[in-house]
């Protein structure tokens, strides 16, 4: 089987509001992009990646894809406005012999191989599958400020990314809503519209998506705790994985200090 990613980061970041595009934010030491690339590196069966780029920070990305040393061919390209149109822009691009494309947003840089291996295995067999956690709040419906109803949680999933699907099924979900005047801001609800079966695999509350300032600080965890907060991602890690091979390193970067989980090799944030 073979298999293509797309990495989105052609967005502003206009939630984050920092002076340059969400996915070109230091984080460890690291544009925010660096992570999600280096992860495709240990993906089994990925061939190539495709990755959007606000048109001003392409030879930048061209930077970051280099200092990743990541061995796949992976091509650049300018995203388009809205999320949705840089994945059908980058889908183009993808080799008409990827039986399978996953799709992952830069701002989600803790994504590990295994999540993306486990998405592309499932979806070549089922035509979709995400990584999805379930809802484990409370929610509630809100108008002027104040409780109108309680929704039931139950069966509930938090969708996140990498989101993978037979080639073919995505890139007629994107012809479709392209026809129908249709956005939206996943490709499963794409897929899920025309009809086909999109299934879950079970995320991680790690695998979360850095939208706002709160999200890149927990992102760059500091403080006086994290000792315990890596060995407990040791073991939640090992739990997932049934793997002794993880390792964690703590590394200081201007007095704030990154952690940083890895299948099968340490996460090293320089
Ligand atoms: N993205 C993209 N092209 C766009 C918009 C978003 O490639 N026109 C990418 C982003 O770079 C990000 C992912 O889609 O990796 C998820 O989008 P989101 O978290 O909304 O990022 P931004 O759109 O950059 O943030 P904001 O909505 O706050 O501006
Ligand atoms: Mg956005």
């Amino acid at each position: 089987m073979r298999a293509s990613a797309i990495i989105v980061a052609a967005g502003s970041g206009r939630r984050l509001g920092c002076d340059v595009p969400k996915a070109f934010v230091p984080l460890g030491g690291r544009p925010m992009l660096y992570y999600a690339i280096r992860a495709l590196a240990a993906v089994k069966d990925l061939t190539e990646a495709v990755i959007t780029l606000p048109p001003e920070m392409l030879s930048e990305g061209r930077a970051v894809v280099r200092g990743t040393g990541v061995d796949i061919p992976i091509k650049l390209t300018p995203g388009g406005s809205e999320r949705q149109d840089s994945v059908r822009i980058a889908l183009e691009l993808v080799s008409a012999e990827s039986e399978v494309v996953a799709v992952h947003d830069a701002a989600r840089p803790f994504a590990s191989p295994r999540l993306f291996e486990e998405t592309i295995r499932a979806a070549y067999r089922a035509g979709g599958a995400i990584a999805a956690i379930p809802v484990s709040d409370t929610l509630k419906k809100v108008d002027s400020n104040a409780i109108v109803a309680t929704a039931p949680r139950a069966g509930l999933y938090c969708a996140q990314t990498p989101q993978a699907f037979r080639r073919e099924l995505l890139t007629r979900a994107h012809r479709d809503a392209i026809r129908d005047g249709i956005v939206v801001t996943d490709d499963a609800e794409l897929v899920e519209r025309i009809g086909a079966r999109v299934e879950i695999v079970d995320g991680t509350p790690l695998n979360f998506k850095i939208t706002t300032r709160d999200d890149l600080a927990i992102a760059t965890a500091g403080g006086a705790d994290l000792d315990e907060a890596a060995a407990e991602l040791v073991t939640l890690a090992k739990q997932r994985d049934g793997s002794d091979n993880i390792s964690v390193q703590l590394v200081r970067v201007r007095s704030v200090e990154r952690v940083g989980i890895y299948r099968g090799r340490p996460y090293k944030l320089r």
